[in-house]
């Protein structure tokens, strides 16, 4: 498990993925897909929260690397967390937070995804975002990738 706070770079396993795959017979696999296929699961993230972390409030939310890209984490209730993939499925923007509206808004062209579900509310993506696990505590949230 890797110990990441906010923006720090987890990154690595991806990159090494990736190569081993290009290597391997010009595979095409998406990064998930990669994982799956070689039978491994990617590295949980776990993040700590002090006074200071975004996620230290009821709707606030912070993106972190994972070896799966770019994850959005956000607190939705005293232990209540969400995660999702932060790469809007439309050109790539990374996904903001808006609590009041209880979505995850790309600031490049609008799309607007649910926040239980990740599913689109407006496009122009017409993909959900991928969800993750996340637990945690008023101190901590363990995001399982996956
Ligand atoms: S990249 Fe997100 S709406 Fe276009």
């Amino acid at each position: 498990m890797k110990d990441c706070n906010k923006n720090s770079d987890c990154s690595g396993r991806r990159e090494f993925l990736v190569k081993t795959a290009g290597l391997a017979g010009g595979l095409v696999l998406t990064i998930s897909g990669i994982g799956s296929a070689l039978g491994r699961s990617f590295a949980d993230v776990s993040i700590n929260i002090d006074s200071s972390s975004p996620l230290s409030k009821i709707g606030g939310s912070v993106v972190v690397d994972s070896s799966a890209g770019k994850i959005i984490v956000a607190r939705t209730g005293e232990a209540a967390f969400i995660a999702y993939s932060a790469k809007c499925t439309h050109k790539g923007g990374i996904v903001e937070y808006d609590a009041a509206g209880k979505q995850f808004v790309c600031p490049k062209h609008g799309s607007k995804f649910d926040a239980g579900t990740g599913s689109v509310k407006e496009g122009p993506a017409d993909i959900s975002l991928a969800s993750h696990t996340a637990k945690g505590t008023a101190a901590s949230v363990t995001i399982t990738v996956g």
